[in-house]
């Protein structure tokens, strides 16, 4: 579908969600606190799809549920497993009729603090955005009406939508629901946090520590484009990642030459699960990513200034390495 199909049809969705926000919100609805430790800021949530216990279960149930997708094979958490931190440990994704997707697929941890989503910023919100893997012929495959048509007559789904939602549209509801549930998705509980935000000395050993400051240090300037708590300033840069570019990134959206090869900052919270790396998988392994960056980027057009030789010895990396692992959820720490 081309772009501007797109971007019409989630304008009007939009404006057609924006119509039906004054509906009540169900009596039994219990607002859903997803645990958000308070140096980390505030999650915007949008004033029409307010977090409740009943939409987030509603989103959980949609998450895994693969009558999305046109041959009922794929769902959500098809290419975002939670298992590894919805991402699907794959260079590129698989969707429907076996087809191969153009890039990574990033965590959906802590996603709703993005300000704008995918590797481009192509998608502003969580509600638009499930419009996109679902209507791509790569991923899903499908339309919101058909799945709609697919999900009416199921009486669990309209048990859950109607606790959650009342009588909005079932079109709605799904992109809602989904929204909902991706807010609930926070992690903060690393042994990071347990250290710098805690203060707890010892939960973090001698090389960990000796990676903490490298990463913060004026020598690698990681923290300036990584920046805690969630480990992202959101901005769009070029790491020298390769030259010509193959993906113009940043630069298919504002159509500007300095945006071209340009990615969205991506969080390095739970970064050991979340291999292989960058927007089109290129690098397999945190060692590999390091090698990257000692070596000062490829000298693509764009690359920005802090991504130059930065002369770290292999136990430099090592320590880096060590440091980036304890950005790792205590549930996947076992
Ligand atoms: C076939 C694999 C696949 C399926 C299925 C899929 N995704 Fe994704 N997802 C991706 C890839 C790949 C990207 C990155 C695409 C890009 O940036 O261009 C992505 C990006 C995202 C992002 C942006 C995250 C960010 O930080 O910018 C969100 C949110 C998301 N997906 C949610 C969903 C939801 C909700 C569903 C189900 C309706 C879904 N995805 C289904 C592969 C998939
Ligand atoms: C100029 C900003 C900038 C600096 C400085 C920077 N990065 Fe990045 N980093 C990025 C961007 C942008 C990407 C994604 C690039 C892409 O996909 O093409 C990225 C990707 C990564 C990834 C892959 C994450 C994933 O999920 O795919 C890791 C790991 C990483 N950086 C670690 C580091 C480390 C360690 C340092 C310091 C040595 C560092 N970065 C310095 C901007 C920066």
């Amino acid at each position: 579908m081309s772009n501007r199909v797109y971007y019409i049809s989630i304008i009007s969705l939009l404006f057609l969600s924006a119509c039906q926000s004054d509906l009540p919100v169900p009596a039994d609805n219990r607002p859903y606190y997803p645990g958000i430790p308070s140096y980390a800021g505030k999650m915007p949530v949008p004033d029409d799809n307010k977090l409740t216990e009943a939409r987030v279960r509603l989103g959980e149930f949609l998450f895994f549920d693969t009558r999305l997708s046109k041959d009922l094979s794929i769902s959500c958490a098809s290419c975002h497993d939670p298992a590894k931190a919805f991402s699907d440990q794959k260079r590129l994704s698989n969707g429907v009729d076996g087809k191969t997707g153009k890039r990574n697929a990033p965590t959906l941890f802590n996603t709703g603090f993005a300000p704008d989503l995918l590797w481009d910023g192509g998608s502003f919100s969580l509600e638009a955005q499930a419009l996109v893997p679902i209507q791509n012929h790569r991923e899903m495959g499908m339309r919101l009406d058909e799945i709609a048509a697919r999900l009416e007559p199921d009486e669990e789904f309209a048990a859950l939508a109607r606790s959650a939602y009342g009588g909005e549209r079932i079109e709605y509801v799904i992109i809602k629901a989904l929204a909902s549930y991706q807010r609930s998705l926070v992690s903060f509980d690393t042994r990071f946090d347990d250290y710098y935000y805690r203060g707890e000395e010892s939960a973090l050993n001698t090389e960990e520590k000796a990676g903490l400051e490298l990463f913060f240090s004026e020598k690698t300037q990681c923290a300036s484009c990584h920046t805690p708590p969630l480990f992202t300033n959101y901005s769009y840069r070029d790491n020298g990642l390769y030259n010509p570019y193959i993906d113009s990134g940043r630069g298919r959206i504002t159509l500007a030459p300095e945006d071209l090869g340009k990615f969205k900052v991506p969080t390095l919270r739970n970064v050991a699960l979340t291999f292989p790396y960058m927007h089109d998988g290129s690098l397999a392994t945190l060692d590999e990513v390091l090698a990257h960056y000692n070596a000062g980027g490829k000298g693509s057009p764009n690359q920005s200034a802090l991504i130059r030789p930065l002369k770290l010895s292999i136990e430099e990396q090592k320590m880096l390495i060590s440091f980036l692992k304890t950005l790792s959820d205590k549930r996947y720490e076992k």
